[in-house]
Parts: C-alpha cells; sequence; structure tokens
C-alpha cells in the first residue's frame, strides 16, 4: 500500500478525532461562517505582523493604518512586537484592546493575536523567563515542562494574548543547526513527552474550551526542520519516509492527540519539496492521518518563499494556490495585505475550491471559537500571580537541574568556598548570553531588559568570598556581528590568574536566533580556545563553564581542564544556580540531551546504526564498542555515586528464559537505584531497548522511558516503567509500523535484560 493510499483509508472513520468536536463550537462557527462575506474570509486567512500598523514611535497603533489593515483588509490575525522589542504585560494588552474594537467594530469577528513565548512569557518584559528548552530537557524532569507550560499560557494571556507559538519541537539531530536549544534535543521520546506535557500545561485540559488562564498553543515547525543537510537554517532536509514517521512525525502526533489546536509548518523542504506545499504532510499526515480539526498558521513569508526562493511557483498567486491546496489554512504574510486580494480571486477562478477555503475559514474561527474570543474578545481576570516567586522559584530549580557537569577530574568540586577565584571568559558577565535568542527581542538582549538578574559573575560574587574578574575576550557588540569575539587581553587574563586558586572560564557563544545563528564551524572559536590554553598553561585549574546554545568543539581543550559544566542557556536565574552548584549548596543532575561530539566529521546521534561506529582491526564491527564522541546522549555527574541493582521484566502470563512477548502486551520493567555517595541528589533513570535483528539496520539504542528520583545517602528506589511492546516496533521501508520477532535487549543504568518477541506484527495503519 502507498503512503497516499494509506493516508486515505483511515479516513472513512475508521480514525477517532483527535479532539472530540462540540456541538456548540460547531454550530457557532457555522452560524459565523454563513453570514461571511468572500473578503472576510480571505481577510481571515491573511496573518500580519504588527509592523504594518505601528506608528512612528514604534510604540503604538496607527489608527490610519489600522484602519486599512482591519477595517479595510479585514485581517483576522496579527502577531509579533513592535520593532522586535517585547512591551510590558499592560502596554501589550492595551495594544491589543485597540485591535480588538477595531476588529469586532468593522468584522464582528474577533481578531487572534499571536506570539513567541518560547521559554516563558519571554515577549513581556515583566514576564516570568525559565531556562530554554534544551536546558529542560537536561532535566530529564516532565514537570519542569508542565511548570513553564502554565505559566506561560497564564502571563500571556494576562497580557490579553490567548495564543502562542510554543512549544517547539525541532529534533535537534544536527548540532550544527542554530535552533537546537530551541527544542527538547535530539531523542523523539523525550521530545514527544516534554513537548506533549508543555501542550498540556498550556492549553488545559479541554482544547475545546480554553480556559481564561490557558492558551492556545503552536506546536512547531511540523516537520523535520532541524536536520538541514547544510546544518544552516531554512535551508534542505533528506529524511527517509521511514525515518520521517517514526522518529519526526510522532512527537507531532503526540501533541495533537492531547489535544494541539494549531501547528506552524517547517520553513525548510523535505526530500525536494517544501513543506508549505507537501499536501501529502499537511492534509494527509496531520489533518486526515489523525482526523484532526486544528489550524495550520504557515511561518514567516514562507508562502513568498515558495516562489521567491525555492522557485517551486512561478508567482504569489500561484504560491498562494499552491500553499491552501496543500492545507494551510493561514498565512503569516506578514507585511502585505493584498494578500487578501489574492485568496480572493483565486477563489473567484476556482484555483482554491470554495470548499477549501471554507475549510480553512472553520478551522480558523474554530480556533477562536475554542478560545472563547466571540464571548470575550477581551477579558476581565484577576491574574494574580503574574511574575509571581512562584515562577521565580521554579525557574531556578530548573536552572539547577539542568546545568550539566561533564568532567571532574580529581574531585575539585565542588570548591571549597575560600579559594582565590579568577572569573574570566566572554560569557562571564553576561545576562543575555544566559538566555540565548527569543529573550526580550528576537535575538536576545537579557543586559537591557533585566539588569535586575545576576550574571554568573554576579553570582560568583554573592556567593564566594574571593573573587577576580578579567574578561580576556569579548564578543562584538554590532548587531549582526554578535556572533564574533575578541580576544581583547588574554595576557592580563593570564597575570590575574597568577593571584588565584582556580579559574572559572566562562566560553561558549553570544546570543542567536533562526538564520543569524548560521555559522561554517562548529569549533568554539580561536580566540575563545586561545584564552583555555593560555590560562591552563599557568598551571591553575581550569574550570570551564560553557554557556551555549548548542555543542561548540572542544575537543582539543577539554583535556587541559579540571572539570567542565555546560550550563547550555539556563536564563536569569542561571547564574545564581550555577555558583550554588559549584558551591556545593546544590548538586548536579542534569544529564546531556544531546550527542557532545568531539570531532567536527563525526557528527552522531545516539541512536546511530551498528556500521557508524568505529570498524576494529580486522574489519569486523563491534557491536558494544563505544562510539568516539566527547560526551554521549544521557551523560551527566554528580557530587554524590548511584549505583543500579535488580533491574527486572515481567510479562504478564509469558515465562521462560529470555521472555517472550507480542505487540499488544506490555512489559513491566523495574531497577533499583540507590544513592552509595554521601550526599543527596537527583538522578535521571533512563530506559533503553535494543532490536538485535530487524529487517532495517535497527538503531543501535532507543530512549524508551525516563523517570528522575531523588535519594538521600544511602537510600534506594524502586523505579518501575510499563512499556507497551508496540512501542518496539519501528517504521520499515514501506512507511508501515513494523514489531519484528526476534531478541530485544532492555538496559538501563549499565544493567541489561534480553526479552523475545515472539511472532512478527506489521500494522496497515499509519500511526499506531
Ligand atoms: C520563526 C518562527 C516564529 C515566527 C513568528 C519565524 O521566523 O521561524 O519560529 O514563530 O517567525 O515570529
Amino acid at each position: 500500500m502507498s503512503l497516499a493510499a494509506m493516508s486515505a483509508s483511515r479516513v472513512n472513520g475508521q480514525v477517532p478525532p483527535a479532539i472530540k468536536p462540540d456541538k456548540k463550537v460547531e454550530a457557532k462557527v457555522e452560524k459565523v461562517l454563513k453570514k461571511m462575506t468572500l473578503k472576510e474570509k480571505a481577510g481571515q486567512i491573511v496573518q500580519l505582523t504588527i509592523e504594518t500598523i505601528q506608528d512612528d514611535s514604534l510604540q503604538t497603533i496607527d489608527p490610519v493604518k489600522l484602519d486599512r489593515v482591519i477595517g479595510e483588509s479585514k485581517i483576522g490575525s496579527i502577531l509579533n512586537v513592535m520593532h522586535d522589542i517585547a512591551h510590558s504585560r499592560e502596554h501589550t494588552a492595551g495594544m491589543v484592546k485597540t485591535i480588538q474594537d477595531k476588529s469586532m467594530e468593522s468584522i464582528g469577528i474577533p481578531s487572534i493575536y499571536g506570539l513567541d513565548m518560547i521559554h516563558g512569557a519571554t515577549y513581556l518584559t515583566d514576564g516570568s523567563f525559565y531556562p530554554q528548552e534544551i536546558n529542560l530537557g537536561a532535566t530529564f524532569n516532565r514537570e519542569y515542562a508542565r511548570m513553564m507550560g502554565a505559566a506561560l499560557a497564564y502571563e500571556t494571556r494576562a497580557a490579553q494574548v490567548p495564543w502562542v507559538f510554543s512549544p517547539v519541537m525541532d529534533l535537534g539531530r544536527d548540532p550544527r543547526w542554530p535552533r537546537i536549544w530551541e527544542s527538547w534535543g535530539e531523542d523523539p521520546y523525550l521530545q514527544a513527552e516534554m513537548a506533549r506535557t508543555e501542550t498540556k500545561a498550556i492549553q488545559g485540559d479541554d482544547p475545546n474550551h480554553i480556559g481564561l488562564e490557558s492558551a492556545a498553543v503552536s506546536i512547531k515547525h511540523f516537520m523535520g526542520y532541524g536536520v538541514p543537510h547544510t546544518g544552516k537554517d531554512r535551508t534542505p532536509a533528506y529524511i527517509p519516509v521511514n525515518d520521517l514517521r517514526e522518529k519526526y512525525f510522532r512527537p507531532f502526533k503526540e501533541c495533537i492527540q492531547a489535544g494541539a489546536l494549531t501547528v506552524m509548518v517547517n520553513s525548510a523542504s523535505i526530500n525536494g519539496i517544501p513543506t508549505h506545499a507537501n499536501k501529502e504532510l499537511l492534509t494527509g499526515w496531520l489533518k486526515e492521518g489523525l482526523n484532526w480539526d486544528g489550524m495550520i498558521v504557515t511561518d514567516w513569508a514562507d508562502i513568498a518563499n515558495l516562489y521567491k526562493r525555492d522557485h517551486v511557483a512561478a508567482d504569489v498567486r500561484e504560491a498562494v494556490a499552491m500553499g491552501l491546496n496543500a492545507g494551510i489554512d493561514m498565512i503569516m504574510v506578514p507585511y502585505d495585505p493584498e494578500y487578501v486580494d489574492v485568496v480572493m480571486s483565486l477563489a473567484d477562478s476556482g484555483e482554491v475550491p470554495m470548499s477549501r477555503i471554507d475549510d480553512a475559514v472553520r478551522r480558523i474561527l474554530r480556533l477562536k471559537v475554542r478560545l472563547g474570543l466571540f464571548d470575550k474578545p477581551l477579558w476581565e481576570h484577576d491574574y494574580k500571580d503574574f511574575g509571581c516567586e512562584r515562577f521565580a522559584a521554579e525557574s531556578y530549580a530548573a536552572a539547577l537541574e539542568s546545568e550539566i557537569l561533564l568532567k571532574n577530574e580529581d574531585g575539585i568540586l565542588p570548591l571549597k568556598g575560600n579559594e582565590r577565584i579568577l572569573v574570566t571568559g566572554p560569557n562571564a558577565n553576561s545576562l543575555r548570553t544566559l538566555n540565548g535568542g527569543w529573550s526580550y527581542t528576537w535575538q536576545g538582549d537579557a543586559d537591557n531588559f533585566a539588569p535586575q538578574y545576576n550574571t554568573i559573575l554576579e553570582a560568583m560574587r554573592a556567593r564566594f568570598s574571593n573573587v577576580d574578574y578579567v574578561p580576556g575576550v569579548v564578543y562584538d557588540e554590532e548587531w549582526g556581528e554578535w556572533m564574533k569575539d575578541y580576544a581583547v587581553g588574554i595576557p592580563e587574563a593570564v597575570a590575574a590568574a597568577g593571584d588565584c586558586d582556580v579559574i572559572v572560564a566562562c566560553v561558549g557563544e553570544n546570543t542567536y536566533c533562526e538564520t543569524p545563528g548560521n555559522m561554517d564551524d562548529l569549533n568554539l572559536s580561536a580566540n575563545q580556545k586561545d584564552l583555555v590554553r593560555a590560562l591552563a598553561a599557568t598551571g591553575k585549574p581550569v574550570i570551564l563553564v560553557l554557556n551555549e546554545g548548542r555543542p561548540r568543539i572542544i575537543g582539543d581543550i577539554e583535556p587541559l581542564v579540571k572539570a567542565v559544566v555546560d550550563v547550555m542557556l539556563p536564563s536569569n536565574y542561571g547564574g545564581d544556580a550555577l555558583a550554588a552548584l559549584l558551591s556545593g549548596d546544590e548538586n548536579f543532575s542534569g544529564k546531556l540531551p544531546f550527542t557532545y561530539s568531539k570531532h567536527i566529521n563525526a557528527l552522531h546521534t545516539y541512536d546511530y546504526k551498528v556500521s557508524e561506529r568505529v570498524q576494529t582491526m580486522g574489519g569486523s564491527y563491534n557491536y558494544d564498542a563505544v562510539m568516539d564522541v566527547q560526551w554521549p546522549f544521557g551523560y551527566g555527574l554528580s557530587y554524590t555515586t548511584f549505583e543500579y541493582s535488580d533491574l527486572k521484566v515481567a510479562v504478564p502470563g509469558s515465562t521462560g528464559d529470555p521472555l517472550g512477548f507480542s505487540d499488544t502486551d506490555v512489559l513491566k520493567v523495574s531497577v533499583k537505584v540507590t544513592n552509595t555517595g554521601s550526599r543527596s541528589g537527583k538522578e535521571a533513570v533512563l530506559l533503553y531497548s535494543s532490536d538485535l535483528v530487524a529487517s532495517l539496520i535497527p538503531d543501535v539504542k532507543r530512549l524508551r522511558g525516563f523517570e528522575k528520583i531523588s535519594l538521600e545517602p544511602g537510600e534506594s528506589k524502586v523505579v518501575e516503567f510499563e512499556l507497551p511492546a508496540k512501542e518496539l516496533a519501528f517504521v520499515g521501508a514501506d512507511g508501515r509500523w513494523r514489531l519484528e520477532k526476534g531478541d530485544f535487549r532492555l538496559s538501563c543504568g549499565g544493567l541489561a535484560s534480553m526479552v523475545n518477541c515472539r511472532e512478527t506484527k506489521v500494522w496497515d495503519t499509519p500511526n499506531i
């Protein structure tokens, strides 16, 4: 059966709706739709940036432009912030009110405002920020995805904005790509678990009735965006169809089935087809395949990209028709209201059937009804928790659990407290780099907006009595040149090292987001490596702190330093968290949510194929040889030690060795974890499976479960996992899910147990 045929087969009522329709919602949608003119319909389909209605002060809305955009063009949705700068909750709410009043007066349909709230309410100057998603991935703790989702929805809604372009769920499987920090790492299961948890936390329990403390999500970017062939943003990806279904589609499916109301599309292309023009994926896999009645929005200017960049359409008309016919419902244009005329003319000519226009508008109206915007285009509610201490405490706790100790030679950490410490490096005194992009501005500008929080240097000074600071290397301040750094005083840093006992070298990257983050060399910059080499040559112990959005290669300088901590992008409390961890007042528990590569020509993910591994002498492949990476996925140290024992697998009703199972069984796995050290600590317990023989070359292992536990010294806990056998299935070359008979190895904390699948099962449906 072809993939398209499989898509079609389950439309006939076999797939239960991803979101159960609500009669009242549907009746309201039909009632509104019936009264709409073609122009009003086209206006709903077009989304513009607020820049199209801002006045010259870049602070408020220009009534003449507003009249043009909403009064005349009937635009149904606005996004973004003026001049790419966050405003306060109050100011934002005021702007939304102006738009909403105009919309109700001239269209009679509420507008929907959408904002990128990526790691908290990150487009509100007074919003609460959490560590970036990559950090939350490193906690392996779903609670933080829940907390961040709930807080960002609450605070966004408090600013009269009901829609967030979040969570990001691009599998970050290529460390060169400048957006890997926006999502939860390289593994599909981790990605799916965290994104689904956040989706539910943002939207609440009932997608038909989103409450006043919740918002609609836009899960993004559908899909395969994170593995561009070139490593550069918005460039083509080439993904085998089995991987597409098994690894890239699966996390989206989980979120859709958890009620996700909107999806934003991958700006680039897969296997030569721009995703915005890919009817099989947008309509086939997503809408029909999951029987999903939600709304698909484009990414920024991506319909124009169909003709301007990708040359699959000759002009704007052809591009709009191509996108709408593929399944796009709302076009993030984002500057040109004349797209309304294009949509109208395509409907008139029949190039886009009226049924497709109506379907798109229905989906947009349904979203607005589900959000309650028709009843309350603006709302009054007591948002007393806005910016509260609890959100701040959660952000700090998440930072603590996300910073990863990767090396600790001779137990140099924790510090004793009375050392003379030299803090150095371009990331030492920057709040901006702790936050990364999407922080107050698109490219990130926390230093200007949030000086009340502590940089690493400030936090170190607050916790330790003897701290000296010499930057050594600094970043460029020019817009567009931020990625560059300059060696302004390596000799001064070396001189200061003479007077200290230990050096904390804070290196990494300046902030970036999307295409401005493209680069040609994954190595940590030459200046920063020079700084580390010069400091190490003094003979003083160096603690390397990495503050970076992607794993910059440090293979040549790592042997020179005593300790390495990767804080990634821990946000406003990241400096405080680091100081507490270095001092030993807190313990590390973060683990890498991606593979940290060592060599530029050896960029791998943890679920590689055996043949990717170093071939041993004599030409054989050692199945259990360790890949030569800097640190593997799931790696992270603690100040205490954990011992794993008693790995047990049970399959109800099954005996024998190995235990047999079939596709409907649920495997019960348990393992005992003991804190064998002298300090309390948290441990992320990770369960993997390996399919030992399969008809497609199997991945060497796959993450199948994780739990974060907390243990006092000497304490033991038994961690239990329920693993439905069908989770061990993979997608074959024909696009079908298959669970094949044969042995599987389940492993956890260095222990392993074999189980045996008794018979092969192949599913006809595209989703299981
Ligand atoms: C980004 C999206 C974002 C959108 C709206 C695009 O450039 O790729 O992630 O949601 O802009 O700001």
